[in-house]
């Protein structure tokens, strides 16, 4: 798949998700390419929502650009829907995020809303999760700790860099990517891995996953559900 197809197949996904937005709500937002599809399909929707809540400066701009309120998590109480990409999920709808940094606001803002309606093309689908390298954010001073721990769980822990920089996050820390797992058992893995001091959390959306996937395809857009 070229990357004009798998935008298509982005901008698919994103245009079906606005379909699960129930109206005169406050809108969960997500973060990422995908999702950036999405933001501009609730723009053309803005005057049929409240406002949105956002899982990161990136988002938060875009929304705002296109004319949407962005309000704090503090101020909105349970929302009914949260959109968002993933960089692996499975049939059961547990996912890996994180490929932007943004999985610490992402998993608050998930865990605050009734459903989560993930948004993928195709080349998201995998049978086990793993393959994607996992981020797991954690407080700068804790890194090589925390590292090492994960040698531990039988990953190879890379820390992630641009143009020579450690990537900050939103929050303030850095990111370790973790290559070499087989994940057979998210939900298992997600609460090991956090229980490591100095994980603020980690790209594993399991224990609270997906609550529907749309997935789009060359034959259209799938709607699969737990
Ligand atoms: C952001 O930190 C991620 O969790 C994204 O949701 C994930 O990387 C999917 O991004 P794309 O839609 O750009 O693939």
């Amino acid at each position: 798949m070229d990357s004009n197809q798998q935008n298509a197949l982005k901008a698919a996904a994103a245009k079906a998700a606005i379909k699960e937005v129930p109206e005169n709500t406050i809108v969960g937002v997500g973060t990422g390419s995908t999702v950036n599809f999405f933001i501009d399909e609730l723009i053309a929707i803005r005057d049929r929502i409240q406002a949105a809540v956002s899982s990161s400066k990136a988002s938060t701009a875009r929304l705002k650009a296109g004319g949407i309120e962005v309000i704090a998590l503090n101020d909105a109480g349970p929302l009914s829907v949260y959109v968002d990409g993933a960089d692996e999920v499975t049939r059961q709808l547990a996912m890996i995020k994180g490929g932007g940094a943004a999985l610490t606001r992402e998993k608050i803002v998930a865990g605050a809303s009734q459903r989560f309606v993930c948004v993928a093309d195709a080349s998201k689908l995998v049978p086990v999760l793993g393959k994607f390298p996992l981020p797991v954010e954690v407080i700068p001073m804790a890194r090589s700790f925390v590292a090492r721990e994960l040698v531990k769980l039988g990953g190879h822990p890379e820390w992630r860099m641009r143009d020579d920089k450690a990537v900050v996050t939103d929050n303030g820390n850095w990111i370790l990517d973790v290559h070499g797992l087989s994940i057979e058992n998210p939900p298992l893995l997600e609460t090991e891995i956090n229980q490591i001091p100095g994980v603020v959390t980690n790209g594993i959306f399991a224990r609270r996953g997906a609550d529907v996937l749309l997935l789009a395809t060359a034959d259209g857009v799938q709607r699969i559900t737990r």
